[in-house]
């Protein structure tokens, strides 16, 4: 299980590989936004503080998407478009901004 720390609610979560962060946001009740679910909105846009490792890579949609926002996009993931890929690890997430 890979542990994810969502910062901004002080919620610390267990999550097997492939999960979605929308699923545990979710199940959480985290207070994470989500809007059009489908990497267009960028309602969901967060920062991974730690763990980036333990999820999956970026999609060209997810790339294309963030490069909109006039800031650096380094550690920046759309949540709707985030897995788990890990099986152990540790991942840290602040969002709200
Ligand atoms: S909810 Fe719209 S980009 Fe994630």
């Amino acid at each position: 299980m890979v542990n994810i720390f969502l910062e901004n609610d002080n919620i610390n979560v267990k999550v097997p590989n492939t999960k979605s962060l929308r699923y545990v946001a979710t199940k959480t009740g985290a207070s994470m936004e989500f809007g059009c679910r489908v990497g267009d909105c960028l309602t969901c846009v967060a920062r991974v503080k730690s763990g980036m490792e333990f999820l999956n890579k970026k999609n060209d949609k997810e790339i294309k998407a963030l490069e909109i926002l006039a800031m650096n996009v380094e550690g920046l993931r759309l949540m709707c478009q985030c897995n788990v890929e890990a099986d152990e690890g540790e991942i840290v997430i602040s969002y709200g901004f």
